[in-house]
Parts: C-alpha cells; structure tokens; sequence
C-alpha cells in the first residue's frame, strides 16, 4: 500500500451534521486516502451502508486495499457528480446522508507526477481522472490567448491573468512548455516579488479547476445529490476555495427559496418549492488548533444543509 500523508478536515464537526442515524445508508463523493471514511464507519453500526467514490484511481485502488474486511462499504472510481447513477446501481432510493471534501488532497498536492503544484517539477498534466482527455498541457500550449486569460482570472481570481496569458503565448511560439517548472519560471519572470506564491498559487488553481471541470461537476453533484437524498437527510460540504463556497451557498439559498417570483409580481406565480432548510447559517471554520496543526485546513469551510 502507498504512503499517504492526509489529514482530514473539519472531521468531527462535518461527521457530526452528517450522521443522523446510526444504521443509515450514507454516500461520500471523495473518498480520497479514507480518513474521513474511516471516521464515518466508526460511527455507524453493522446494519449500515457506505457508498463511497473517487475519480483518483490511485485513491480508489488505495482505499479498496485499506477497507477490504469492510462488509458495509461500497467502493466505486466514479465521478461524485454521477450519484444519482450509483445510487441506481446499488439500488438504493434514498440516502441518509451525502458528504464531499472538495477539492485535491494532500498526497495529490505532494504528489510530484501530478503536476498539481508548482513546488516541484513534472510534466503539465493536472488530472485527477486520467479518462479525461483534456491535461493543462493542452490548455497551456493550444488555446489561444483570450482563453488562458479567462481561466486564470475565473477560476483563479488573478487580476494579471492578461500578462500572463500573453507571456504563456509568447513563450510557446519558440518551444512548447512541457513541465510545471517551465510555467513556474514564466509567471517569476512577470511578477514582483512579493506577490509570488500567491499568483502562483491561484493560477496553477485556475489551470486545475478547468482541466477538471471542477465547478461543473460540482453543480451536477449538487443537483444530482437533491434527487437521492432522504427528507431529512443532510448534505454536507467542505470546499477550500471561494469559487466552491459560492456555488454551494447560492445552491442552498436557491433551494430554500419559497418564491423566485420577481419584486413586480403582487401574488406569487412561481409555485417554487423550497427543497433544502440551511442548517449551518455561516459557514464554519476549523478551529485555530486544527489550523495549527494542518495547515491545509486554513482555507475550508464547511456548511450543511437539510432536505425537507
Ligand atoms: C480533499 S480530498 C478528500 C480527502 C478525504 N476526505 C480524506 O480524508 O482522505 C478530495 C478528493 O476528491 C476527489 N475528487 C475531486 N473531484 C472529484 C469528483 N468530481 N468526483 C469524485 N472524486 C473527486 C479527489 O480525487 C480527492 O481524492
């Protein structure tokens, strides 16, 4: 079995809202190197289920080494936005709970081959599911410039991202950047010293969301998830970003809604439902001590819903 080094985060403040019966079926959608699965089945008793599923084939093979004497769980190298597919193949109706951990974990960040970070070299690939077709070396050395400029200022909220953009384009008309070394050292070139490890940061961020069309298959999770969960059932979100923690919250206001009727309108005629009651009014931080201790968990920011 690999070493993986990741701690999970926000793990009993999350499993707190998740479990609300002990002999329930529950579904995670990142499964991950299993620390918060672990956590999960600890809680539950010999009666219940755990659906749980990664895109990462290398957490997948992992975890079904690690959990292979457990009879309650079922393992799939899935994308988490097909819940409603693997629900159907597990017939199972209704889940009790559905919890994800967004985004990378520490052993794909550490993971030198991936080409996730910009702290070590290797070649611009950035998948997390190696069935998608598309790498950043794709995005990086084919789309023009007009294109790499809007993902780095979407998906990475980097106000350069036009100079960057250009020196991406001018760089690859004499040789093709191939590593994440090479990009590393075109961004340097453009960017003062003091804003260094945070344009970095967000534009490898930016190149990672769109190769992994990350927010898409995040909204397909969370319109997917409404369709399987149980009234009364919680769904329970840990994002690390601001463009994750956006798209949940405006999920959760969106379905607590009773009327989207506009202002004008006396009487309301939209007939909207509401589908969600919002558990975790502002999303919760961990705490200074488990910052302390891990300081990936600096940025996430869990928030829970109720379906009604
Ligand atoms: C932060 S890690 C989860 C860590 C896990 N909770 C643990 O404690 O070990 C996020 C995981 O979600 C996976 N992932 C990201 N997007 C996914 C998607 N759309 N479908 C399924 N898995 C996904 C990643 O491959 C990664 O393993």
């Amino acid at each position: 079995m690999i070493k993986v080094h990741h701690t999970p985060v926000l793990l009993d403040e999350s499993l707190d809202y998740l479990i609300t019966d002990k002999a329930g079926v529950y579904f995670e959608g990142t499964l991950g190197f299993g620390g918060h699965t672990e956590e999960i089945l600890k809680r539950l008793n010999e009666n219940a289920v755990l659906v749980s599923t990664d895109v990462d084939k290398t957490a997948f093979d992992h975890c079904k080494k690690l959990f292979d004497d457990e009879s309650r769980i079922r393992l799939y190298n899935f994308n988490y936005s097909l819940i409603d597919v693997i629900a159907k193949i597990e017939s199972i109706e209704f889940f009790d709970g559905v919890f994800v951990d967004l985004g990378v974990s520490s052993f794909q960040i550490d993971n030198a081959s991936a080409g996730f970070t910009y702290s070590a070299d290797a070649p611009l690939d950035m998948r997390m599911d190696k069935n998608l077709k598309l790498t950043a070396y794709d995005v990086i050395n084919d789309f023009d410039e007009d294109n790499i400029a809007k993902i780095i200022y979407e998906y990475g909220e980097e106000r350069n991202s036009r100079k960057i953009a250009r020196q991406i384009v001018n760089a690859r008309r004499i040789n093709k950047i191939e590593t994440t070394g090479e990009l590393k050292k075109l961004i340097l070139e453009i960017t003062s010293e003091r804003y260094q490890v945070k344009t970095l940061s967000r534009v490898f961020q930016a190149f990672r969301i769109h190769v992994n069309n990350e927010l898409e298959f995040l909204k397909q999770f969370l319109n997917n998830s409404l369709k399987v969960l149980k009234s009364g059932g919680r769904l329970v979100l840990i994002s690390y970003h601001s463009l994750e923690d956006r798209i949940v919250k405006e999920f959760f206001k969106y379905e607590q809604l009773s009327c989207v009727c506009p202002k004008e309108v006396p009487v309301c005629i939209c007939e909207k439902e509401p589908r969600l009651k919002i558990i975790t009014k502002k999303p919760i931080p961990p705490s200074e001590a488990e910052v302390g201790l891990n300081r990936r968990a600096r940025s996430a920011k869990l928030r829970v819903a109720e379906k009604i």
